[in-house]
């Protein structure tokens, strides 16, 4: 090995930490990947039967008000004019979510205006006034009123907790946003759009230069290979991006995730939904919701196929060792774990934690760039010196 540095995980922080080394140095970096393919759980594909490009793990959706992270990204990517927006499917009827003045007037068949709307939401939501919200339910109650809640809210955190919403603690919903007008664009970003080219390309082009080299399908902690971190530990500097609880072979616990199965369909139609994503708010459909690949990319109409589509339902399910971990529980012993954890990280010699794994938290891709950035400037560049 002749690297000057090691990243561990080709997601988008060790992307773009690899991107910043050679960039501001001369040094030869090294990205190992225990999958068979760079991008993380950003990944996507194209789906040879329809066109649609396919998020591997789960929709992706690139936004932020950063500017310093937007001025970065469009160096290796153009975007698409995409705008996100979700619907809901509710006892047979869709309505548009985040719940808005469009939802709240089709849901109570009203014409309601902003503050006709905003003053039947406050009275509804007194209903528990005065009373402590001991569990998700009082609190979904408190925020937005009865009725809203159990239609939008309730069936779906239950389906995605797989926890009855009266077994789950207040604290997982502080806000449920209610917007009272017709605004309908599901994130608040000043910019947003999908890689014109697809995430792959857009990965890709991140890390085109002679000095780093990718090797995939290397598990960092397989001994029997031998770019693995008993060899590596100590001998050059680390950028782990893996979780964190593996490194220290779980010594302390496992940190808890949440995960997501994903269900294929394929129909002998263009257009199933009519929109990218549909969510399921009620009991009797298993799934949380439906992704419809083809509709995030309708730029794309002339290489799509218009006799089929591909639709992936996702059933979300607390996830065990060996499954992808997607959300981070953040439970208190969770906490107290991930600060222990983090007390042994900061003793590793030349080892930098990061991403999602390395520090278990959710990051949208947009704080993930920007948490690398800072971290190769205040960290890791004096590493390499
Ligand atoms: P990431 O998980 O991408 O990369 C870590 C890499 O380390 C992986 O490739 C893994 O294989 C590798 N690795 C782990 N252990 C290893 C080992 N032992 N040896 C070698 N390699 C190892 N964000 C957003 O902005 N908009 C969105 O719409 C979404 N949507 C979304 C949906 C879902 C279902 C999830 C779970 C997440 C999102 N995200 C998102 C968040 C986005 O996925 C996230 O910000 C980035 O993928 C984080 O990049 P990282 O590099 O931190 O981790």
């Amino acid at each position: 090995m002749n690297a000057d540095i090691v990243i561990v995980g080709a997601g988008l922080y060790g992307l773009t930490i690899a991107q910043q080394v050679v960039e501001h140095t001369k040094s030869r970096v090294l990205i190992l990947d225990i999958r068979d393919h760079i991008g993380g759980n950003a990944y996507s594909y194209t789906d040879e039967e329809t066109g649609a490009e396919i998020h591997k793990y789960g929709a992706h959706l690139f936004h932020t008000s950063n500017q310093k992270v937007w001025d970065y990204v469009n160096r290796f990517t153009s975007f698409t004019d995409y705008v996100h927006r979700v619907y809901a499917t509710h006892d047979g009827e869709v309505y548009p979510l985040p719940i808005n003045l469009g939802t709240i007037n089709q849901f109570f068949h009203a014409h309601y205006t902003p503050a006709q709307a905003q003053s039947l939401i406050q009275e509804q939501a007194g209903e528990l006034s005065g009373t402590h919200a001991h569990n998700l339910n009082d609190q979904g109650i408190s925020l937005i009123g009865r009725p809203l809640y159990e239609a939008f809210i309730k069936n779906y955190t239950s389906k995605q907790w797989q926890t009855d919403p009266e077994d789950l603690p207040a604290s997982i919903i502080r806000r449920l946003p209610v917007r009272f007008n017709y605004n309908n664009r599901y994130f608040n970003d000043t910019w947003e759009g999908l890689p014109t080219d697809g995430y792959t390309r857009w990965f890709e082009r991140m890390i085109d230069n002679d000095r780093i080299e990718v090797k995939l399908g290397v598990d960092f902690f397989d001994l029997s290979q031998e770019l693995n971190k008993s060899n590596l530990l100590g001998n050059v500097p680390i950028i782990y991006t893996g979780p964190v609880d593996r490194w220290f072979d779980y010594s302390l616990g496992d940190l808890s995730w949440r995960t997501v199965d994903f269900k294929e369909r394929r129909y002998d139609e263009d257009d199933h939904f009519g929109c990218p994503v549909m969510n399921f708010s009620d009991a009797d459909v298993p799934y949380t919701r439906a992704i419809e690949f083809k509709n995030f990319n309708p730029e794309r109409y002339d290489k799509q196929n218009h006799e089929r589509t591909v639709v992936w339902e996702e059933y979300s399910r607390f996830a065990h060792r060996g499954d992808e971990p997607y959300y981070p529980v953040n439970t208190k012993d969770d906490h107290r774990m991930y600060a222990q954890y983090r007390n042994l990280a900061e003793h590793e010699p030349q080892v930098v934690f990061g991403g999602r794994l390395g520090t278990y938290a959710y990051y949208d891709m947009h704080q993930v760039i920007n948490s690398a950035l800072n971290e190769y400037e205040h960290t890791i560049s004096a590493l390499l010196k």
